[in-house]
């Protein structure tokens, strides 16, 4: 494994769905960063440990990650943390401060499967925490989009 890259890091996103991740994303990182959403794989079962090694081989080739999804609590987060360390990459949160109305507006507004369930958006709204550094993160960014 070779030493971490200058500015490499890895980034993890926490927000609702339709907070505005993958928009953001898109704008921002996609230049720079690889992309990983477990959401795009199928097999619910065996993705998070997927995800976990795709990650963790993208940080050992010197890459800069990103990581589209929900990842509402601590639970989510702290196996990303802990691989980042284990590269001895910084690892970033960005925080989607989207109020919840807004999410639910947007979400009203997608078509076909990009819609959620409102329950699946309100599951997510429950166990939110918002990222801090206490959880082992280098840096917490907020992202702040309002009901415009
Ligand atoms: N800053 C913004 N202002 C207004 N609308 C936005 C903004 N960002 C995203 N949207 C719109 O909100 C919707 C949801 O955005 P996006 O797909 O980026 O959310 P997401 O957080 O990735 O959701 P999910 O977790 O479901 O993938 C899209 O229709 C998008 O066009
Ligand atoms: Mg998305």
């Amino acid at each position: 494994m070779s030493a971490p890259g200058p500015g490499q890091e890895l980034v993890v996103l926490v927000g609702l769905q339709g907070s505005g991740k993958s928009t953001w994303t898109a704008a921002a990182l996609a230049g720079t960063h690889a992309v990983v959403s477990k959401d795009h794989w199928p097999n619910a079962r065996r993705r998070e440990a997927r995800q976990q090694r795709v990650v963790a081989d993208l940080l050992a080739e010197g890459r800069s990650v990103v990581v589209d999804n929900t990842n509402p609590a601590p639970a989510d987060r702290a196996a990303l943390i802990a691989l980042a360390r284990a590269a001895g990459v910084p690892v970033r949160a960005v925080w989607f401060d989207t109020p919840p109305a807004v999410c639910a507006r947007r979400n009203e507004a997608r078509h076909g499967r990009a819609r959620v369930p409102p329950a699946g958006l309100y599951g997510t709204l429950a166990r939110l925490v918002p990222p801090s550094t206490g959880e082992g993160f280098s840096r917490v960014d907020v992202v702040r989009t309002g009901p415009g």
